[in-house]
């Protein structure tokens, strides 16, 4: 036996949910919960999750073995971030301010602000430029303990523009210890150019921009958003359909701002998530918990549009589907890229436990991404990627509302130290 390169002790409390699928229902917030804990590390992989007092006896620790003093704090599995649009350039924080004097998200929308101010300044972009955006992105994530990250196109909406959004995610992706998710979102809403022909849009995703992401790998899921000044249902059923038989995963920005069938839509494709769903329908949610499809909250999204409607958390988990919690971090409906602020949120709008909440943002979310048997818990065999939480239980997570401090992060067996 080798010395392991790395343990963690000093551990106040440690918290995880177990297994290589999503929890659901009565199980959803079951979290094993260890006391005065210690973790051992070789590689990328978690080779011991116990007691303090078990370590010794369980493998070797030596003189080359690394020390990480968790200074009585709380270890979770680095949090995984099923829904964000990184890979974009500047910010809309005029449009923020239009919003707090009264303006809705969808007049500025109907009046081709939004997200076509985003596709703007994201054409503009070059690909270095947009790189550096994302791996700072990626650093910053990294930070507030987010070790696995999905990350949407959908602000190029052209074949050029929207290919140079996947390459620049690709290009920061390499060799950062975060593992990046890519997700094709050329469904977003309806390019400028195309607005007096939005057929010829829908044509040139199923017939060129689909399968020239399909063949060249460049990303592992496609979303589309169903909604009044994005797509119609018929029309998302057929772009996602064509990325179905492209063998990509399907995503769904669901039923956001009214009920326009998205979560049947999304159910009925088998999708890996619908996401949103503040106005999914009974039916919708009863259709997904069948399907095995997960919801995904965000709800900072939710809080920072001010709308009056709440994520459906309970609904969903009451109806056996299983919840992920995720940030939405984009620049027009959800500016920050925090999942505690995110899990905050779940607990206090969306009427989740803490420990469902947890189980939302770790182990489900890597469950939708096609990566609950690699990420997602602190358990033997796991990627070693690990968050600990400067607090002295998981509670805290919560009840001290924006407090947060993340004293360490190890992801994929790298240690990272933010506050060091
Ligand atoms: O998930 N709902 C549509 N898309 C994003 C918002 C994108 C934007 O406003 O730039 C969302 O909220
Ligand atoms: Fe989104």
């Amino acid at each position: 036996m080798t010395d392991v390169d790395l343990v963690v002790v000093n551990i106040a409390q440690l918290a995880t949910p177990l297994g290589s699928t999503a929890l659901t229902g009565a199980d959803h917030g079951k979290l094993r919960v260890i006391e005065d804990a210690a973790i051992a590390v070789q590689g990328d992989e978690i080779v011991f999750v116990g007691p303090r007092e078990a370590l010794a006896a369980s493998v070797l620790v030596g003189p080359e073995t690394v020390h990480v003093d968790a200074g009585g704090g709380t270890a979770l599995p680095g949090w995984v971030d099923a829904h964000t649009h990184l890979p974009f350039s500047g910010w809309r924080e005029k449009e923020f301010d239009e919003r707090l004097r009264g303006a809705t998200y969808s007049d500025i929308a109907a009046r081709g602000g939004g997200i076509l101010s985003t596709v703007r300044r994201t054409r503009e972009a070059s690909l270095p430029e947009l790189r550096r955006h994302v791996r700072e992105r990626l650093d910053h994530l990294l930070e507030l303990g987010t070790t696995t990250v999905e990350a949407k196109s959908g602000y190029g909406l052209s074949p050029r523009d929207e290919v140079k959004q996947l390459e620049a995610l690709r290009e920061a992706a390499q060799d950062h210890p975060a593992d990046v998710v890519p997700t094709f979102l050329g469904a977003h809403t309806v390019p400028i150019e195309h607005r007096e022909n939005r057929e010829g849009y829908v044509r040139l995703l199923i017939d060129e921009m689909l399968p020239e992401v399909a063949a060249n790998k460049m990303a592992e899921y496609a979303d589309a958003f169903i909604d009044a000044n994005a797509f119609s249902a018929d029309e998302a059923r057929r772009v996602l359909g064509r990325a179905r038989e492209l063998d990509l995963g399907v995503r769904v920005h669901a039923d956001q701002l009214a009920d326009d069938g998205a979560a049947l839509v999304a159910a009925e494709l088998g999708a890996a998530s619908a996401d949103h769903l503040e106005f999914a329908s009974p039916e919708g949610i009863e259709a997904m918990a069948r399907a095995g499809t997960c919801g995904v909250l965000l709800p900072a999204a939710t809080f920072f549009l001010m709308m009056d409607a709440r994520p459906p958390g309970r609904r969903l988990i009451d109806a056996g589907v299983p919840v992920v919690v995720a940030t939405d971090f984009n620049p027009g409906s959800c500016p920050t890229d925090s999942m505690a602020l995110s899990i905050c949120f779940a607990c206090l709008t969306a009427g989740l436990s803490v420990d469902e909440a947890i189980a939302g943002a770790t182990l489900n979310a890597a469950h939708s991404l096609g990566r609950a048997d690699r990420t997602g818990s602190l358990e033997l065999g796991k990627r070693a990627d690990i968050a600990i939480h400067a607090m002295p239980n998981r509670y805290h997570l919560v009840y001290r509302m924006g407090q947060t401090r993340v004293d360490t992060v190890i992801a994929g067996g790298k240690l990272i130290r933010p506050n060091a």
